[in-house]
């Protein structure tokens, strides 16, 4: 019996070691879109892409984010500007993308642009705070998807959602974690919806990764300005040494080391089994 349950592990995982040894042909016409190339992902997943042959269109938010990327990579990478939460600008990146791609359509975008602040207890926020969040970090994600799905059917490619693991747990308040959740039920329907084309949905889901999503510099000055705003009323409800103590960040950082810890041990794992 022990025998027996060794060789079917034993074979699961000589299986998964030859079915990822498949690697992505043709690279040299594939067009990937990503979002957010600035800094962070985008960035590194624009020039990771660039390397391995692929057409990477990398949309920046920033001129300096443009060139910055061009001086780096190669010149089959095309920038482009793009301003999520504009409809005009979304629209002008995918009229430059159709014609780039012509009849070989687009083999995947990646929604990638994301901002984290402001975040912090709901009862800090305003609703123009949650509108202008989800206007980047959802609506944006929808409405990048929406007006390349078109050339994304055309070459059977896929969409690739870039969530956080606060798209499934709300670990702190505002409007963060609504946006991710949101993202994860666009993903969903999305996958179901678009599987009869042949189009893929993918949801990456990162956790805590030297970003400026998870930059505690950055986090806590968000904390301090939205604290600099509260009324009275409240500032007397939390305590008046609540931007100190930051309660909130605080837990970000004890969970920061439990998420490091999966992360090596499933790196060991892979290591051992997979001898990459
Ligand atoms: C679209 O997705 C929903 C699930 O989110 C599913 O119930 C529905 O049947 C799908 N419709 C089509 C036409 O695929
Ligand atoms: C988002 O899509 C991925 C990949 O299709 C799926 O595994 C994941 O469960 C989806 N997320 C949710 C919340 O349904």
């Amino acid at each position: 019996m022990f025998l027996y349950i060794l060789g079917l592990v034993a074979f699961w995982f000589v299986f998964r070691w030859y079915r990822e040894l498949a690697r992505v042909p043709n690279k040299g016409q594939k067009y990937v879109y990503i979002t957010g190339c600035d800094s962070g992902f985008g960035n590194l997943l624009a020039r990771h892409l660039d390397k391995l042959g692929f057409r990477v269109i990398a949309a920046c938010y920033t001129e300096k984010g443009e060139d910055e990327l061009k001086k780096v990579s190669s010149e089959r990478l095309n920038t482009v500007h793009l301003d999520v939460v504009s409809t005009d600008s979304v629209n002008k990146a995918t009229a430059f993308i159709n014609t780039l791609v012509g009849e070989k359509g687009l083999w995947a975008v990646v929604n990638n642009a994301g901002v984290s602040v402001p975040s912090g207890p709901c009862d800090w926020m305003t609703v123009d705070d949650y509108k202008s969040m989800l206007d980047v970090n959802l609506i944006g994600v929808i409405g990048v998807t929406l007006s390349v799905l078109p050339l994304i059917k055309k070459a059977r490619g896929r969409v690739v959602n870039v969530a956080s693991v606060f798209g499934r747990i709300s670990a702190f308040g505002g409007p963060y974690c609504v946006s991710k959740y949101g993202v994860e039920a666009f993903n969903d329907s999305l996958r179901m919806n678009m599987s009869a084309f042949g189009v893929k949905v993918l949801c990456l889901e990162p956790g805590f990764f030297k970003t400026s999503v998870t930059d505690l510099h950055l986090l806590r000055k968000n904390v301090k300005t939205l604290w600099d705003k509260l009324p009275e009323e409240i500032k007397a409800q939390y305590g008046h040494d609540y931007p100190e103590r930051d309660v909130e960040i605080s837990l970000l950082m004890e969970a920061k080391p439990f998420f490091q810890q999966m992360l090596h041990w499933r790196r060991m794992l892979r290591r051992c089994w997979m001898g990459t």
